[in-house]
């Protein structure tokens, strides 16, 4: 199978599936994501290549390119809106960087670390980062908020954001807005001109190795916002802090003058090849698939459990059950669910339960099993 480009039928779930050798029932997509065996494959041939020194380096780092390409189909906009880095946390530095003294950035109180610290590492020059709940993130937009950093979907609970509502409030405030993707793209419909920025973590629901990230950034055409002198005074000062050889372009260059790449490739840093080549075809084949199908597969697969658990249906594909709340008894469930081979997280005193695409109902029905059994009424 190759690219599946917009003419070719969709791959089904299960012909996706066949192409995991995931063990039964690993249901931790919010921790990292097994790769599909294309994936797999092609970053193994990589590394024998690398091994032997039986290639130059330049097909490794052309998975890049082809990676962005991909990524900007996957969440709406073009390659040359996308830069590519190593984890969110850096690629958010520039932007932390860019704020002016004093400026404010609002969190939900429950928001990941690595949307949270690359802000308030800026205390010293007055930059300050408030929290509000998320269910009411839109509504605590004000003024003096100059940057709202939130996730589609929370780390600790799964809770979905608001989206159209958080960008809506922002704008009319003249904030900038910072959507985390990780926890959602690959499953959640996303798009990425709806935010002034979209910065993802490929190694989860997006099935790729570790050290793949992608920061979207709008052009300098759209950019421009004389309604918000703030906004245009904000863009006028991002600045690719970490530009290197491959922020030029990506070809060896030396010396003075500095040439930087167009658009957001300026911010790019050197990649980790292997990473990348392994990166590339599990986005061809979550696009083959398509994100609708696959949310509309891993939502019934949640709220199976959720149903199981007798909780309510809800829109996230992560569900997570408060170790405090009482209705499980501890340890019996941890142990029974280790036994029966279930993989998951423990995150912000949750339980932490992610259903992908290469899960299927009996995955559900053995981690409900394991934890029912110790369920108290
Ligand atoms: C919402 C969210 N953002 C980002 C990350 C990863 O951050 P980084 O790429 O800085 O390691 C995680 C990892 O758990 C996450 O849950």
């Amino acid at each position: 199978m190759g690219i599946n480009d917009d003419q070719q039928a969709p791959l089904t779930i299960a012909q996706a599936r066949a192409e995991w050798d995931v063990q039964k029932a690993f249901l931790d997509s919010c921790s990292y994501g097994p790769p599909p065996r294309r994936g797999w494959d092609a970053m193994q041939r990589s590394l024998d290549q690398w091994r032997a020194g039986s290639l130059p380096w330049q097909p490794w780092a052309e998975s890049v390119d082809t990676s962005r390409e991909l990524f900007g189909r996957l969440v709406g906009v073009p390659a040359d809106q996308v830069a590519t880095g190593a984890a969110v946390s850096q690629l958010l530095v520039p932007i932390a960087a860019a704020l002016p003294d004093g400026a404010e950035v609002l969190i939900p109180d429950i928001e990941f670390t690595s949307g949270v610290y690359p802000f308030a590492v800026h205390a010293d020059r007055g930059v300050l980062v408030r929290t509000a709940p998320l269910n009411t993130l839109a509504e605590a937009v004000d003024e003096s908020t100059t940057l709202v950093s939130f996730s589609a979907a929370q780390s600790a609970t799964g809770e979905v954001a608001d989206i159209p509502a958080i960008t809506r409030r922002a704008r009319e405030a003249g904030a900038l807005t910072v959507l985390d993707g990780t926890q959602a793209a690959g499953w959640l419909p996303l798009n990425a001109a709806d935010v002034d920025f979209l910065a993802v973590a490929a190694y989860k629901w997006l099935c790729a190795p570790r050290g793949t990230a992608f920061l979207t950034m709008p052009t300098e055409a759209t950019a421009a916002d004389d309604s918000h002198p703030r906004r245009a005074e904000f863009f006028d000062r991002l600045k690719p802090l970490a530009a290197g050889w491959f922020a030029a372009g990506g070809a060896a260059s030396y010396g003075m003058p500095m040439h930087l790449a167009d658009g957001a490739r300026a911010f790019d840093i050197s990649p980790a090849w292997h990473s990348w080549v392994g990166m590339t075809p599990a986005l061809e084949l979550l696009l083959g698939v398509g994100v609708e199908q696959i949310h509309t597969h891993d939502i019934a697969l949640a709220n199976r459990f959720r149903a199981g658990l007798g909780l309510e249906e809800s829109n996230s594909a992560i569900v997570t059950i408060d170790l405090d709340q009482g209705k499980l008894s501890w340890p019996g469930a941890l142990d029974r669910l280790d036994a029966a081979g279930v993989r998951y997280s423990q995150a912000g005193g949750n339980m932490r339960f992610g259903f992908h695409l290469f899960n299927d109902e009996a995955d559900v029905d053995t981690a409900l099993n394991a934890v029912t059994d110790t369920m108290t009424s």
